[in-house]
């Protein structure tokens, strides 16, 4: 059978990301319950990190660990990736001593090129274009606290980024309404809108996006890799912070999340990210753990 990897929410189909998250929500009360078995025991992941991470990293080590595997943490520092080793090479080398990979790098064709040539799956921890891991974690954490996610309308505040790529493929494997608000010159990659038809709307306008939505979502101005921009893009994103006010633009009951790390005070106010009856950004950091742990399970055909 051919090796599945998981480097957009393209490459499940929306039964089997639906199967993942049920997986997940029955894997978080197994573990609640402690009742998980080692259904993973001698499986290794190996964990190649480019950029940094805490959620990511402690999720899939701490989730491979209580599955009854073990995960080994790789930095281009330390290996011969960091001295110019091919990512070919790479990839057929450590997809040889490993069952999984766990891939966080900068540019989206360094995950495809090290798929191609890995004998195992390989997951996409981040990229410049793409976060999916975090959008199972974020549907896991609706479907908990509102139900289904198919038919709701989700606002997408700030910047047309990885995150806000993977709500855009989301919106379509998921079935939902996706209106997202940027500041000119901060738009999502068009080809991607493109491909979700309809489904997705483009705007300026905050307030705009948020009315009446069902979930509000953002992301820090300047993702990992643009720290020199982040003077610029403060004063360009004016106007694009959620906060109170902007949500009470939002349905009744609407949800608020974030990826995390948020910066208080400049994408989110730090009283709405502390609110936690609109702000469900604690169980989405936790469902990382639960979601990914059903991705390995499923990747892995157990
Ligand atoms: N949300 C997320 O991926 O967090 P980390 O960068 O801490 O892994
Ligand atoms: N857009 C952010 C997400 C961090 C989890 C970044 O790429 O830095």
């Amino acid at each position: 059978m051919a090796v599945r990897h998981f480097l957009t929410l393209h490459d499940l189909s929306p039964a089997e990301l639906n199967q993942v998250i049920d997986s997940a929500i029955a894997l978080k009360k197994a573990h609640r319950e402690n009742t998980q078995q080692p259904v993973l025991a001698q499986k290794v992941l190996a964990m190649i990190f480019e950029k940094s991470s805490t959620r990511t990293r402690v999720s899939f080590e701490a989730g491979m660990a209580q599955l009854g595997g073990s995960a080994l943490f790789l930095s281009p520092t330390d290996t011969q990736l960091g001295r110019g080793e091919p990512i070919e090479d790479s990839a057929r080398v450590i997809s040889r001593m490993t069952d999984i990979i766990m891939i966080r790098t900068f540019g989206h064709d360094k995950i495809e090129t090290f798929a191609k040539h890995s004998a195992v799956p390989v997951i996409n921890a981040l990229t410049d274009s793409f976060h999916p891991c975090q959008l199972l974690a974020d549907v896991q954490t609706y479907v908990e606290h509102r139900g289904s996610i198919q038919g709701k309308t989700v606002a997408w505040i700030g910047d047309g980024n990885n995150m806000c790529h993977s709500w855009i493929n989301a919106a379509m494997q998921f079935d939902f309404k996706l209106r997202i608000a940027c500041p000119v010159g901060y738009e999502p990659d068009a080809t991607i809108v493109a491909s979700a038809g309809d489904r997705v709307v483009l705007t300026n306008d905050p307030a705009q996006a948020v009315n009446d939505a069902d979930l509000v979502t953002t992301d820090v101005f300047a993702s990992m890799g643009q720290e020199a921009e982040q003077a610029t893009r403060l004063e360009h994103f004016d106007g694009f912070q959620v906060n109170h006010a902007l949500m009470a633009k939002a349905a009744d009951k609407a949800l608020f999340m974030h990826c995390l790390p948020a910066h208080r005070g400049e994408e989110v106010s730090a009283e709405l990210l502390e609110d936690t009856s609109i702000s469900v950004v604690w169980d989405e950091a936790e469902n990382r753990l639960h979601a990914q742990k059903a991705l390995m399970l499923f990747l892995l055909n157990q």
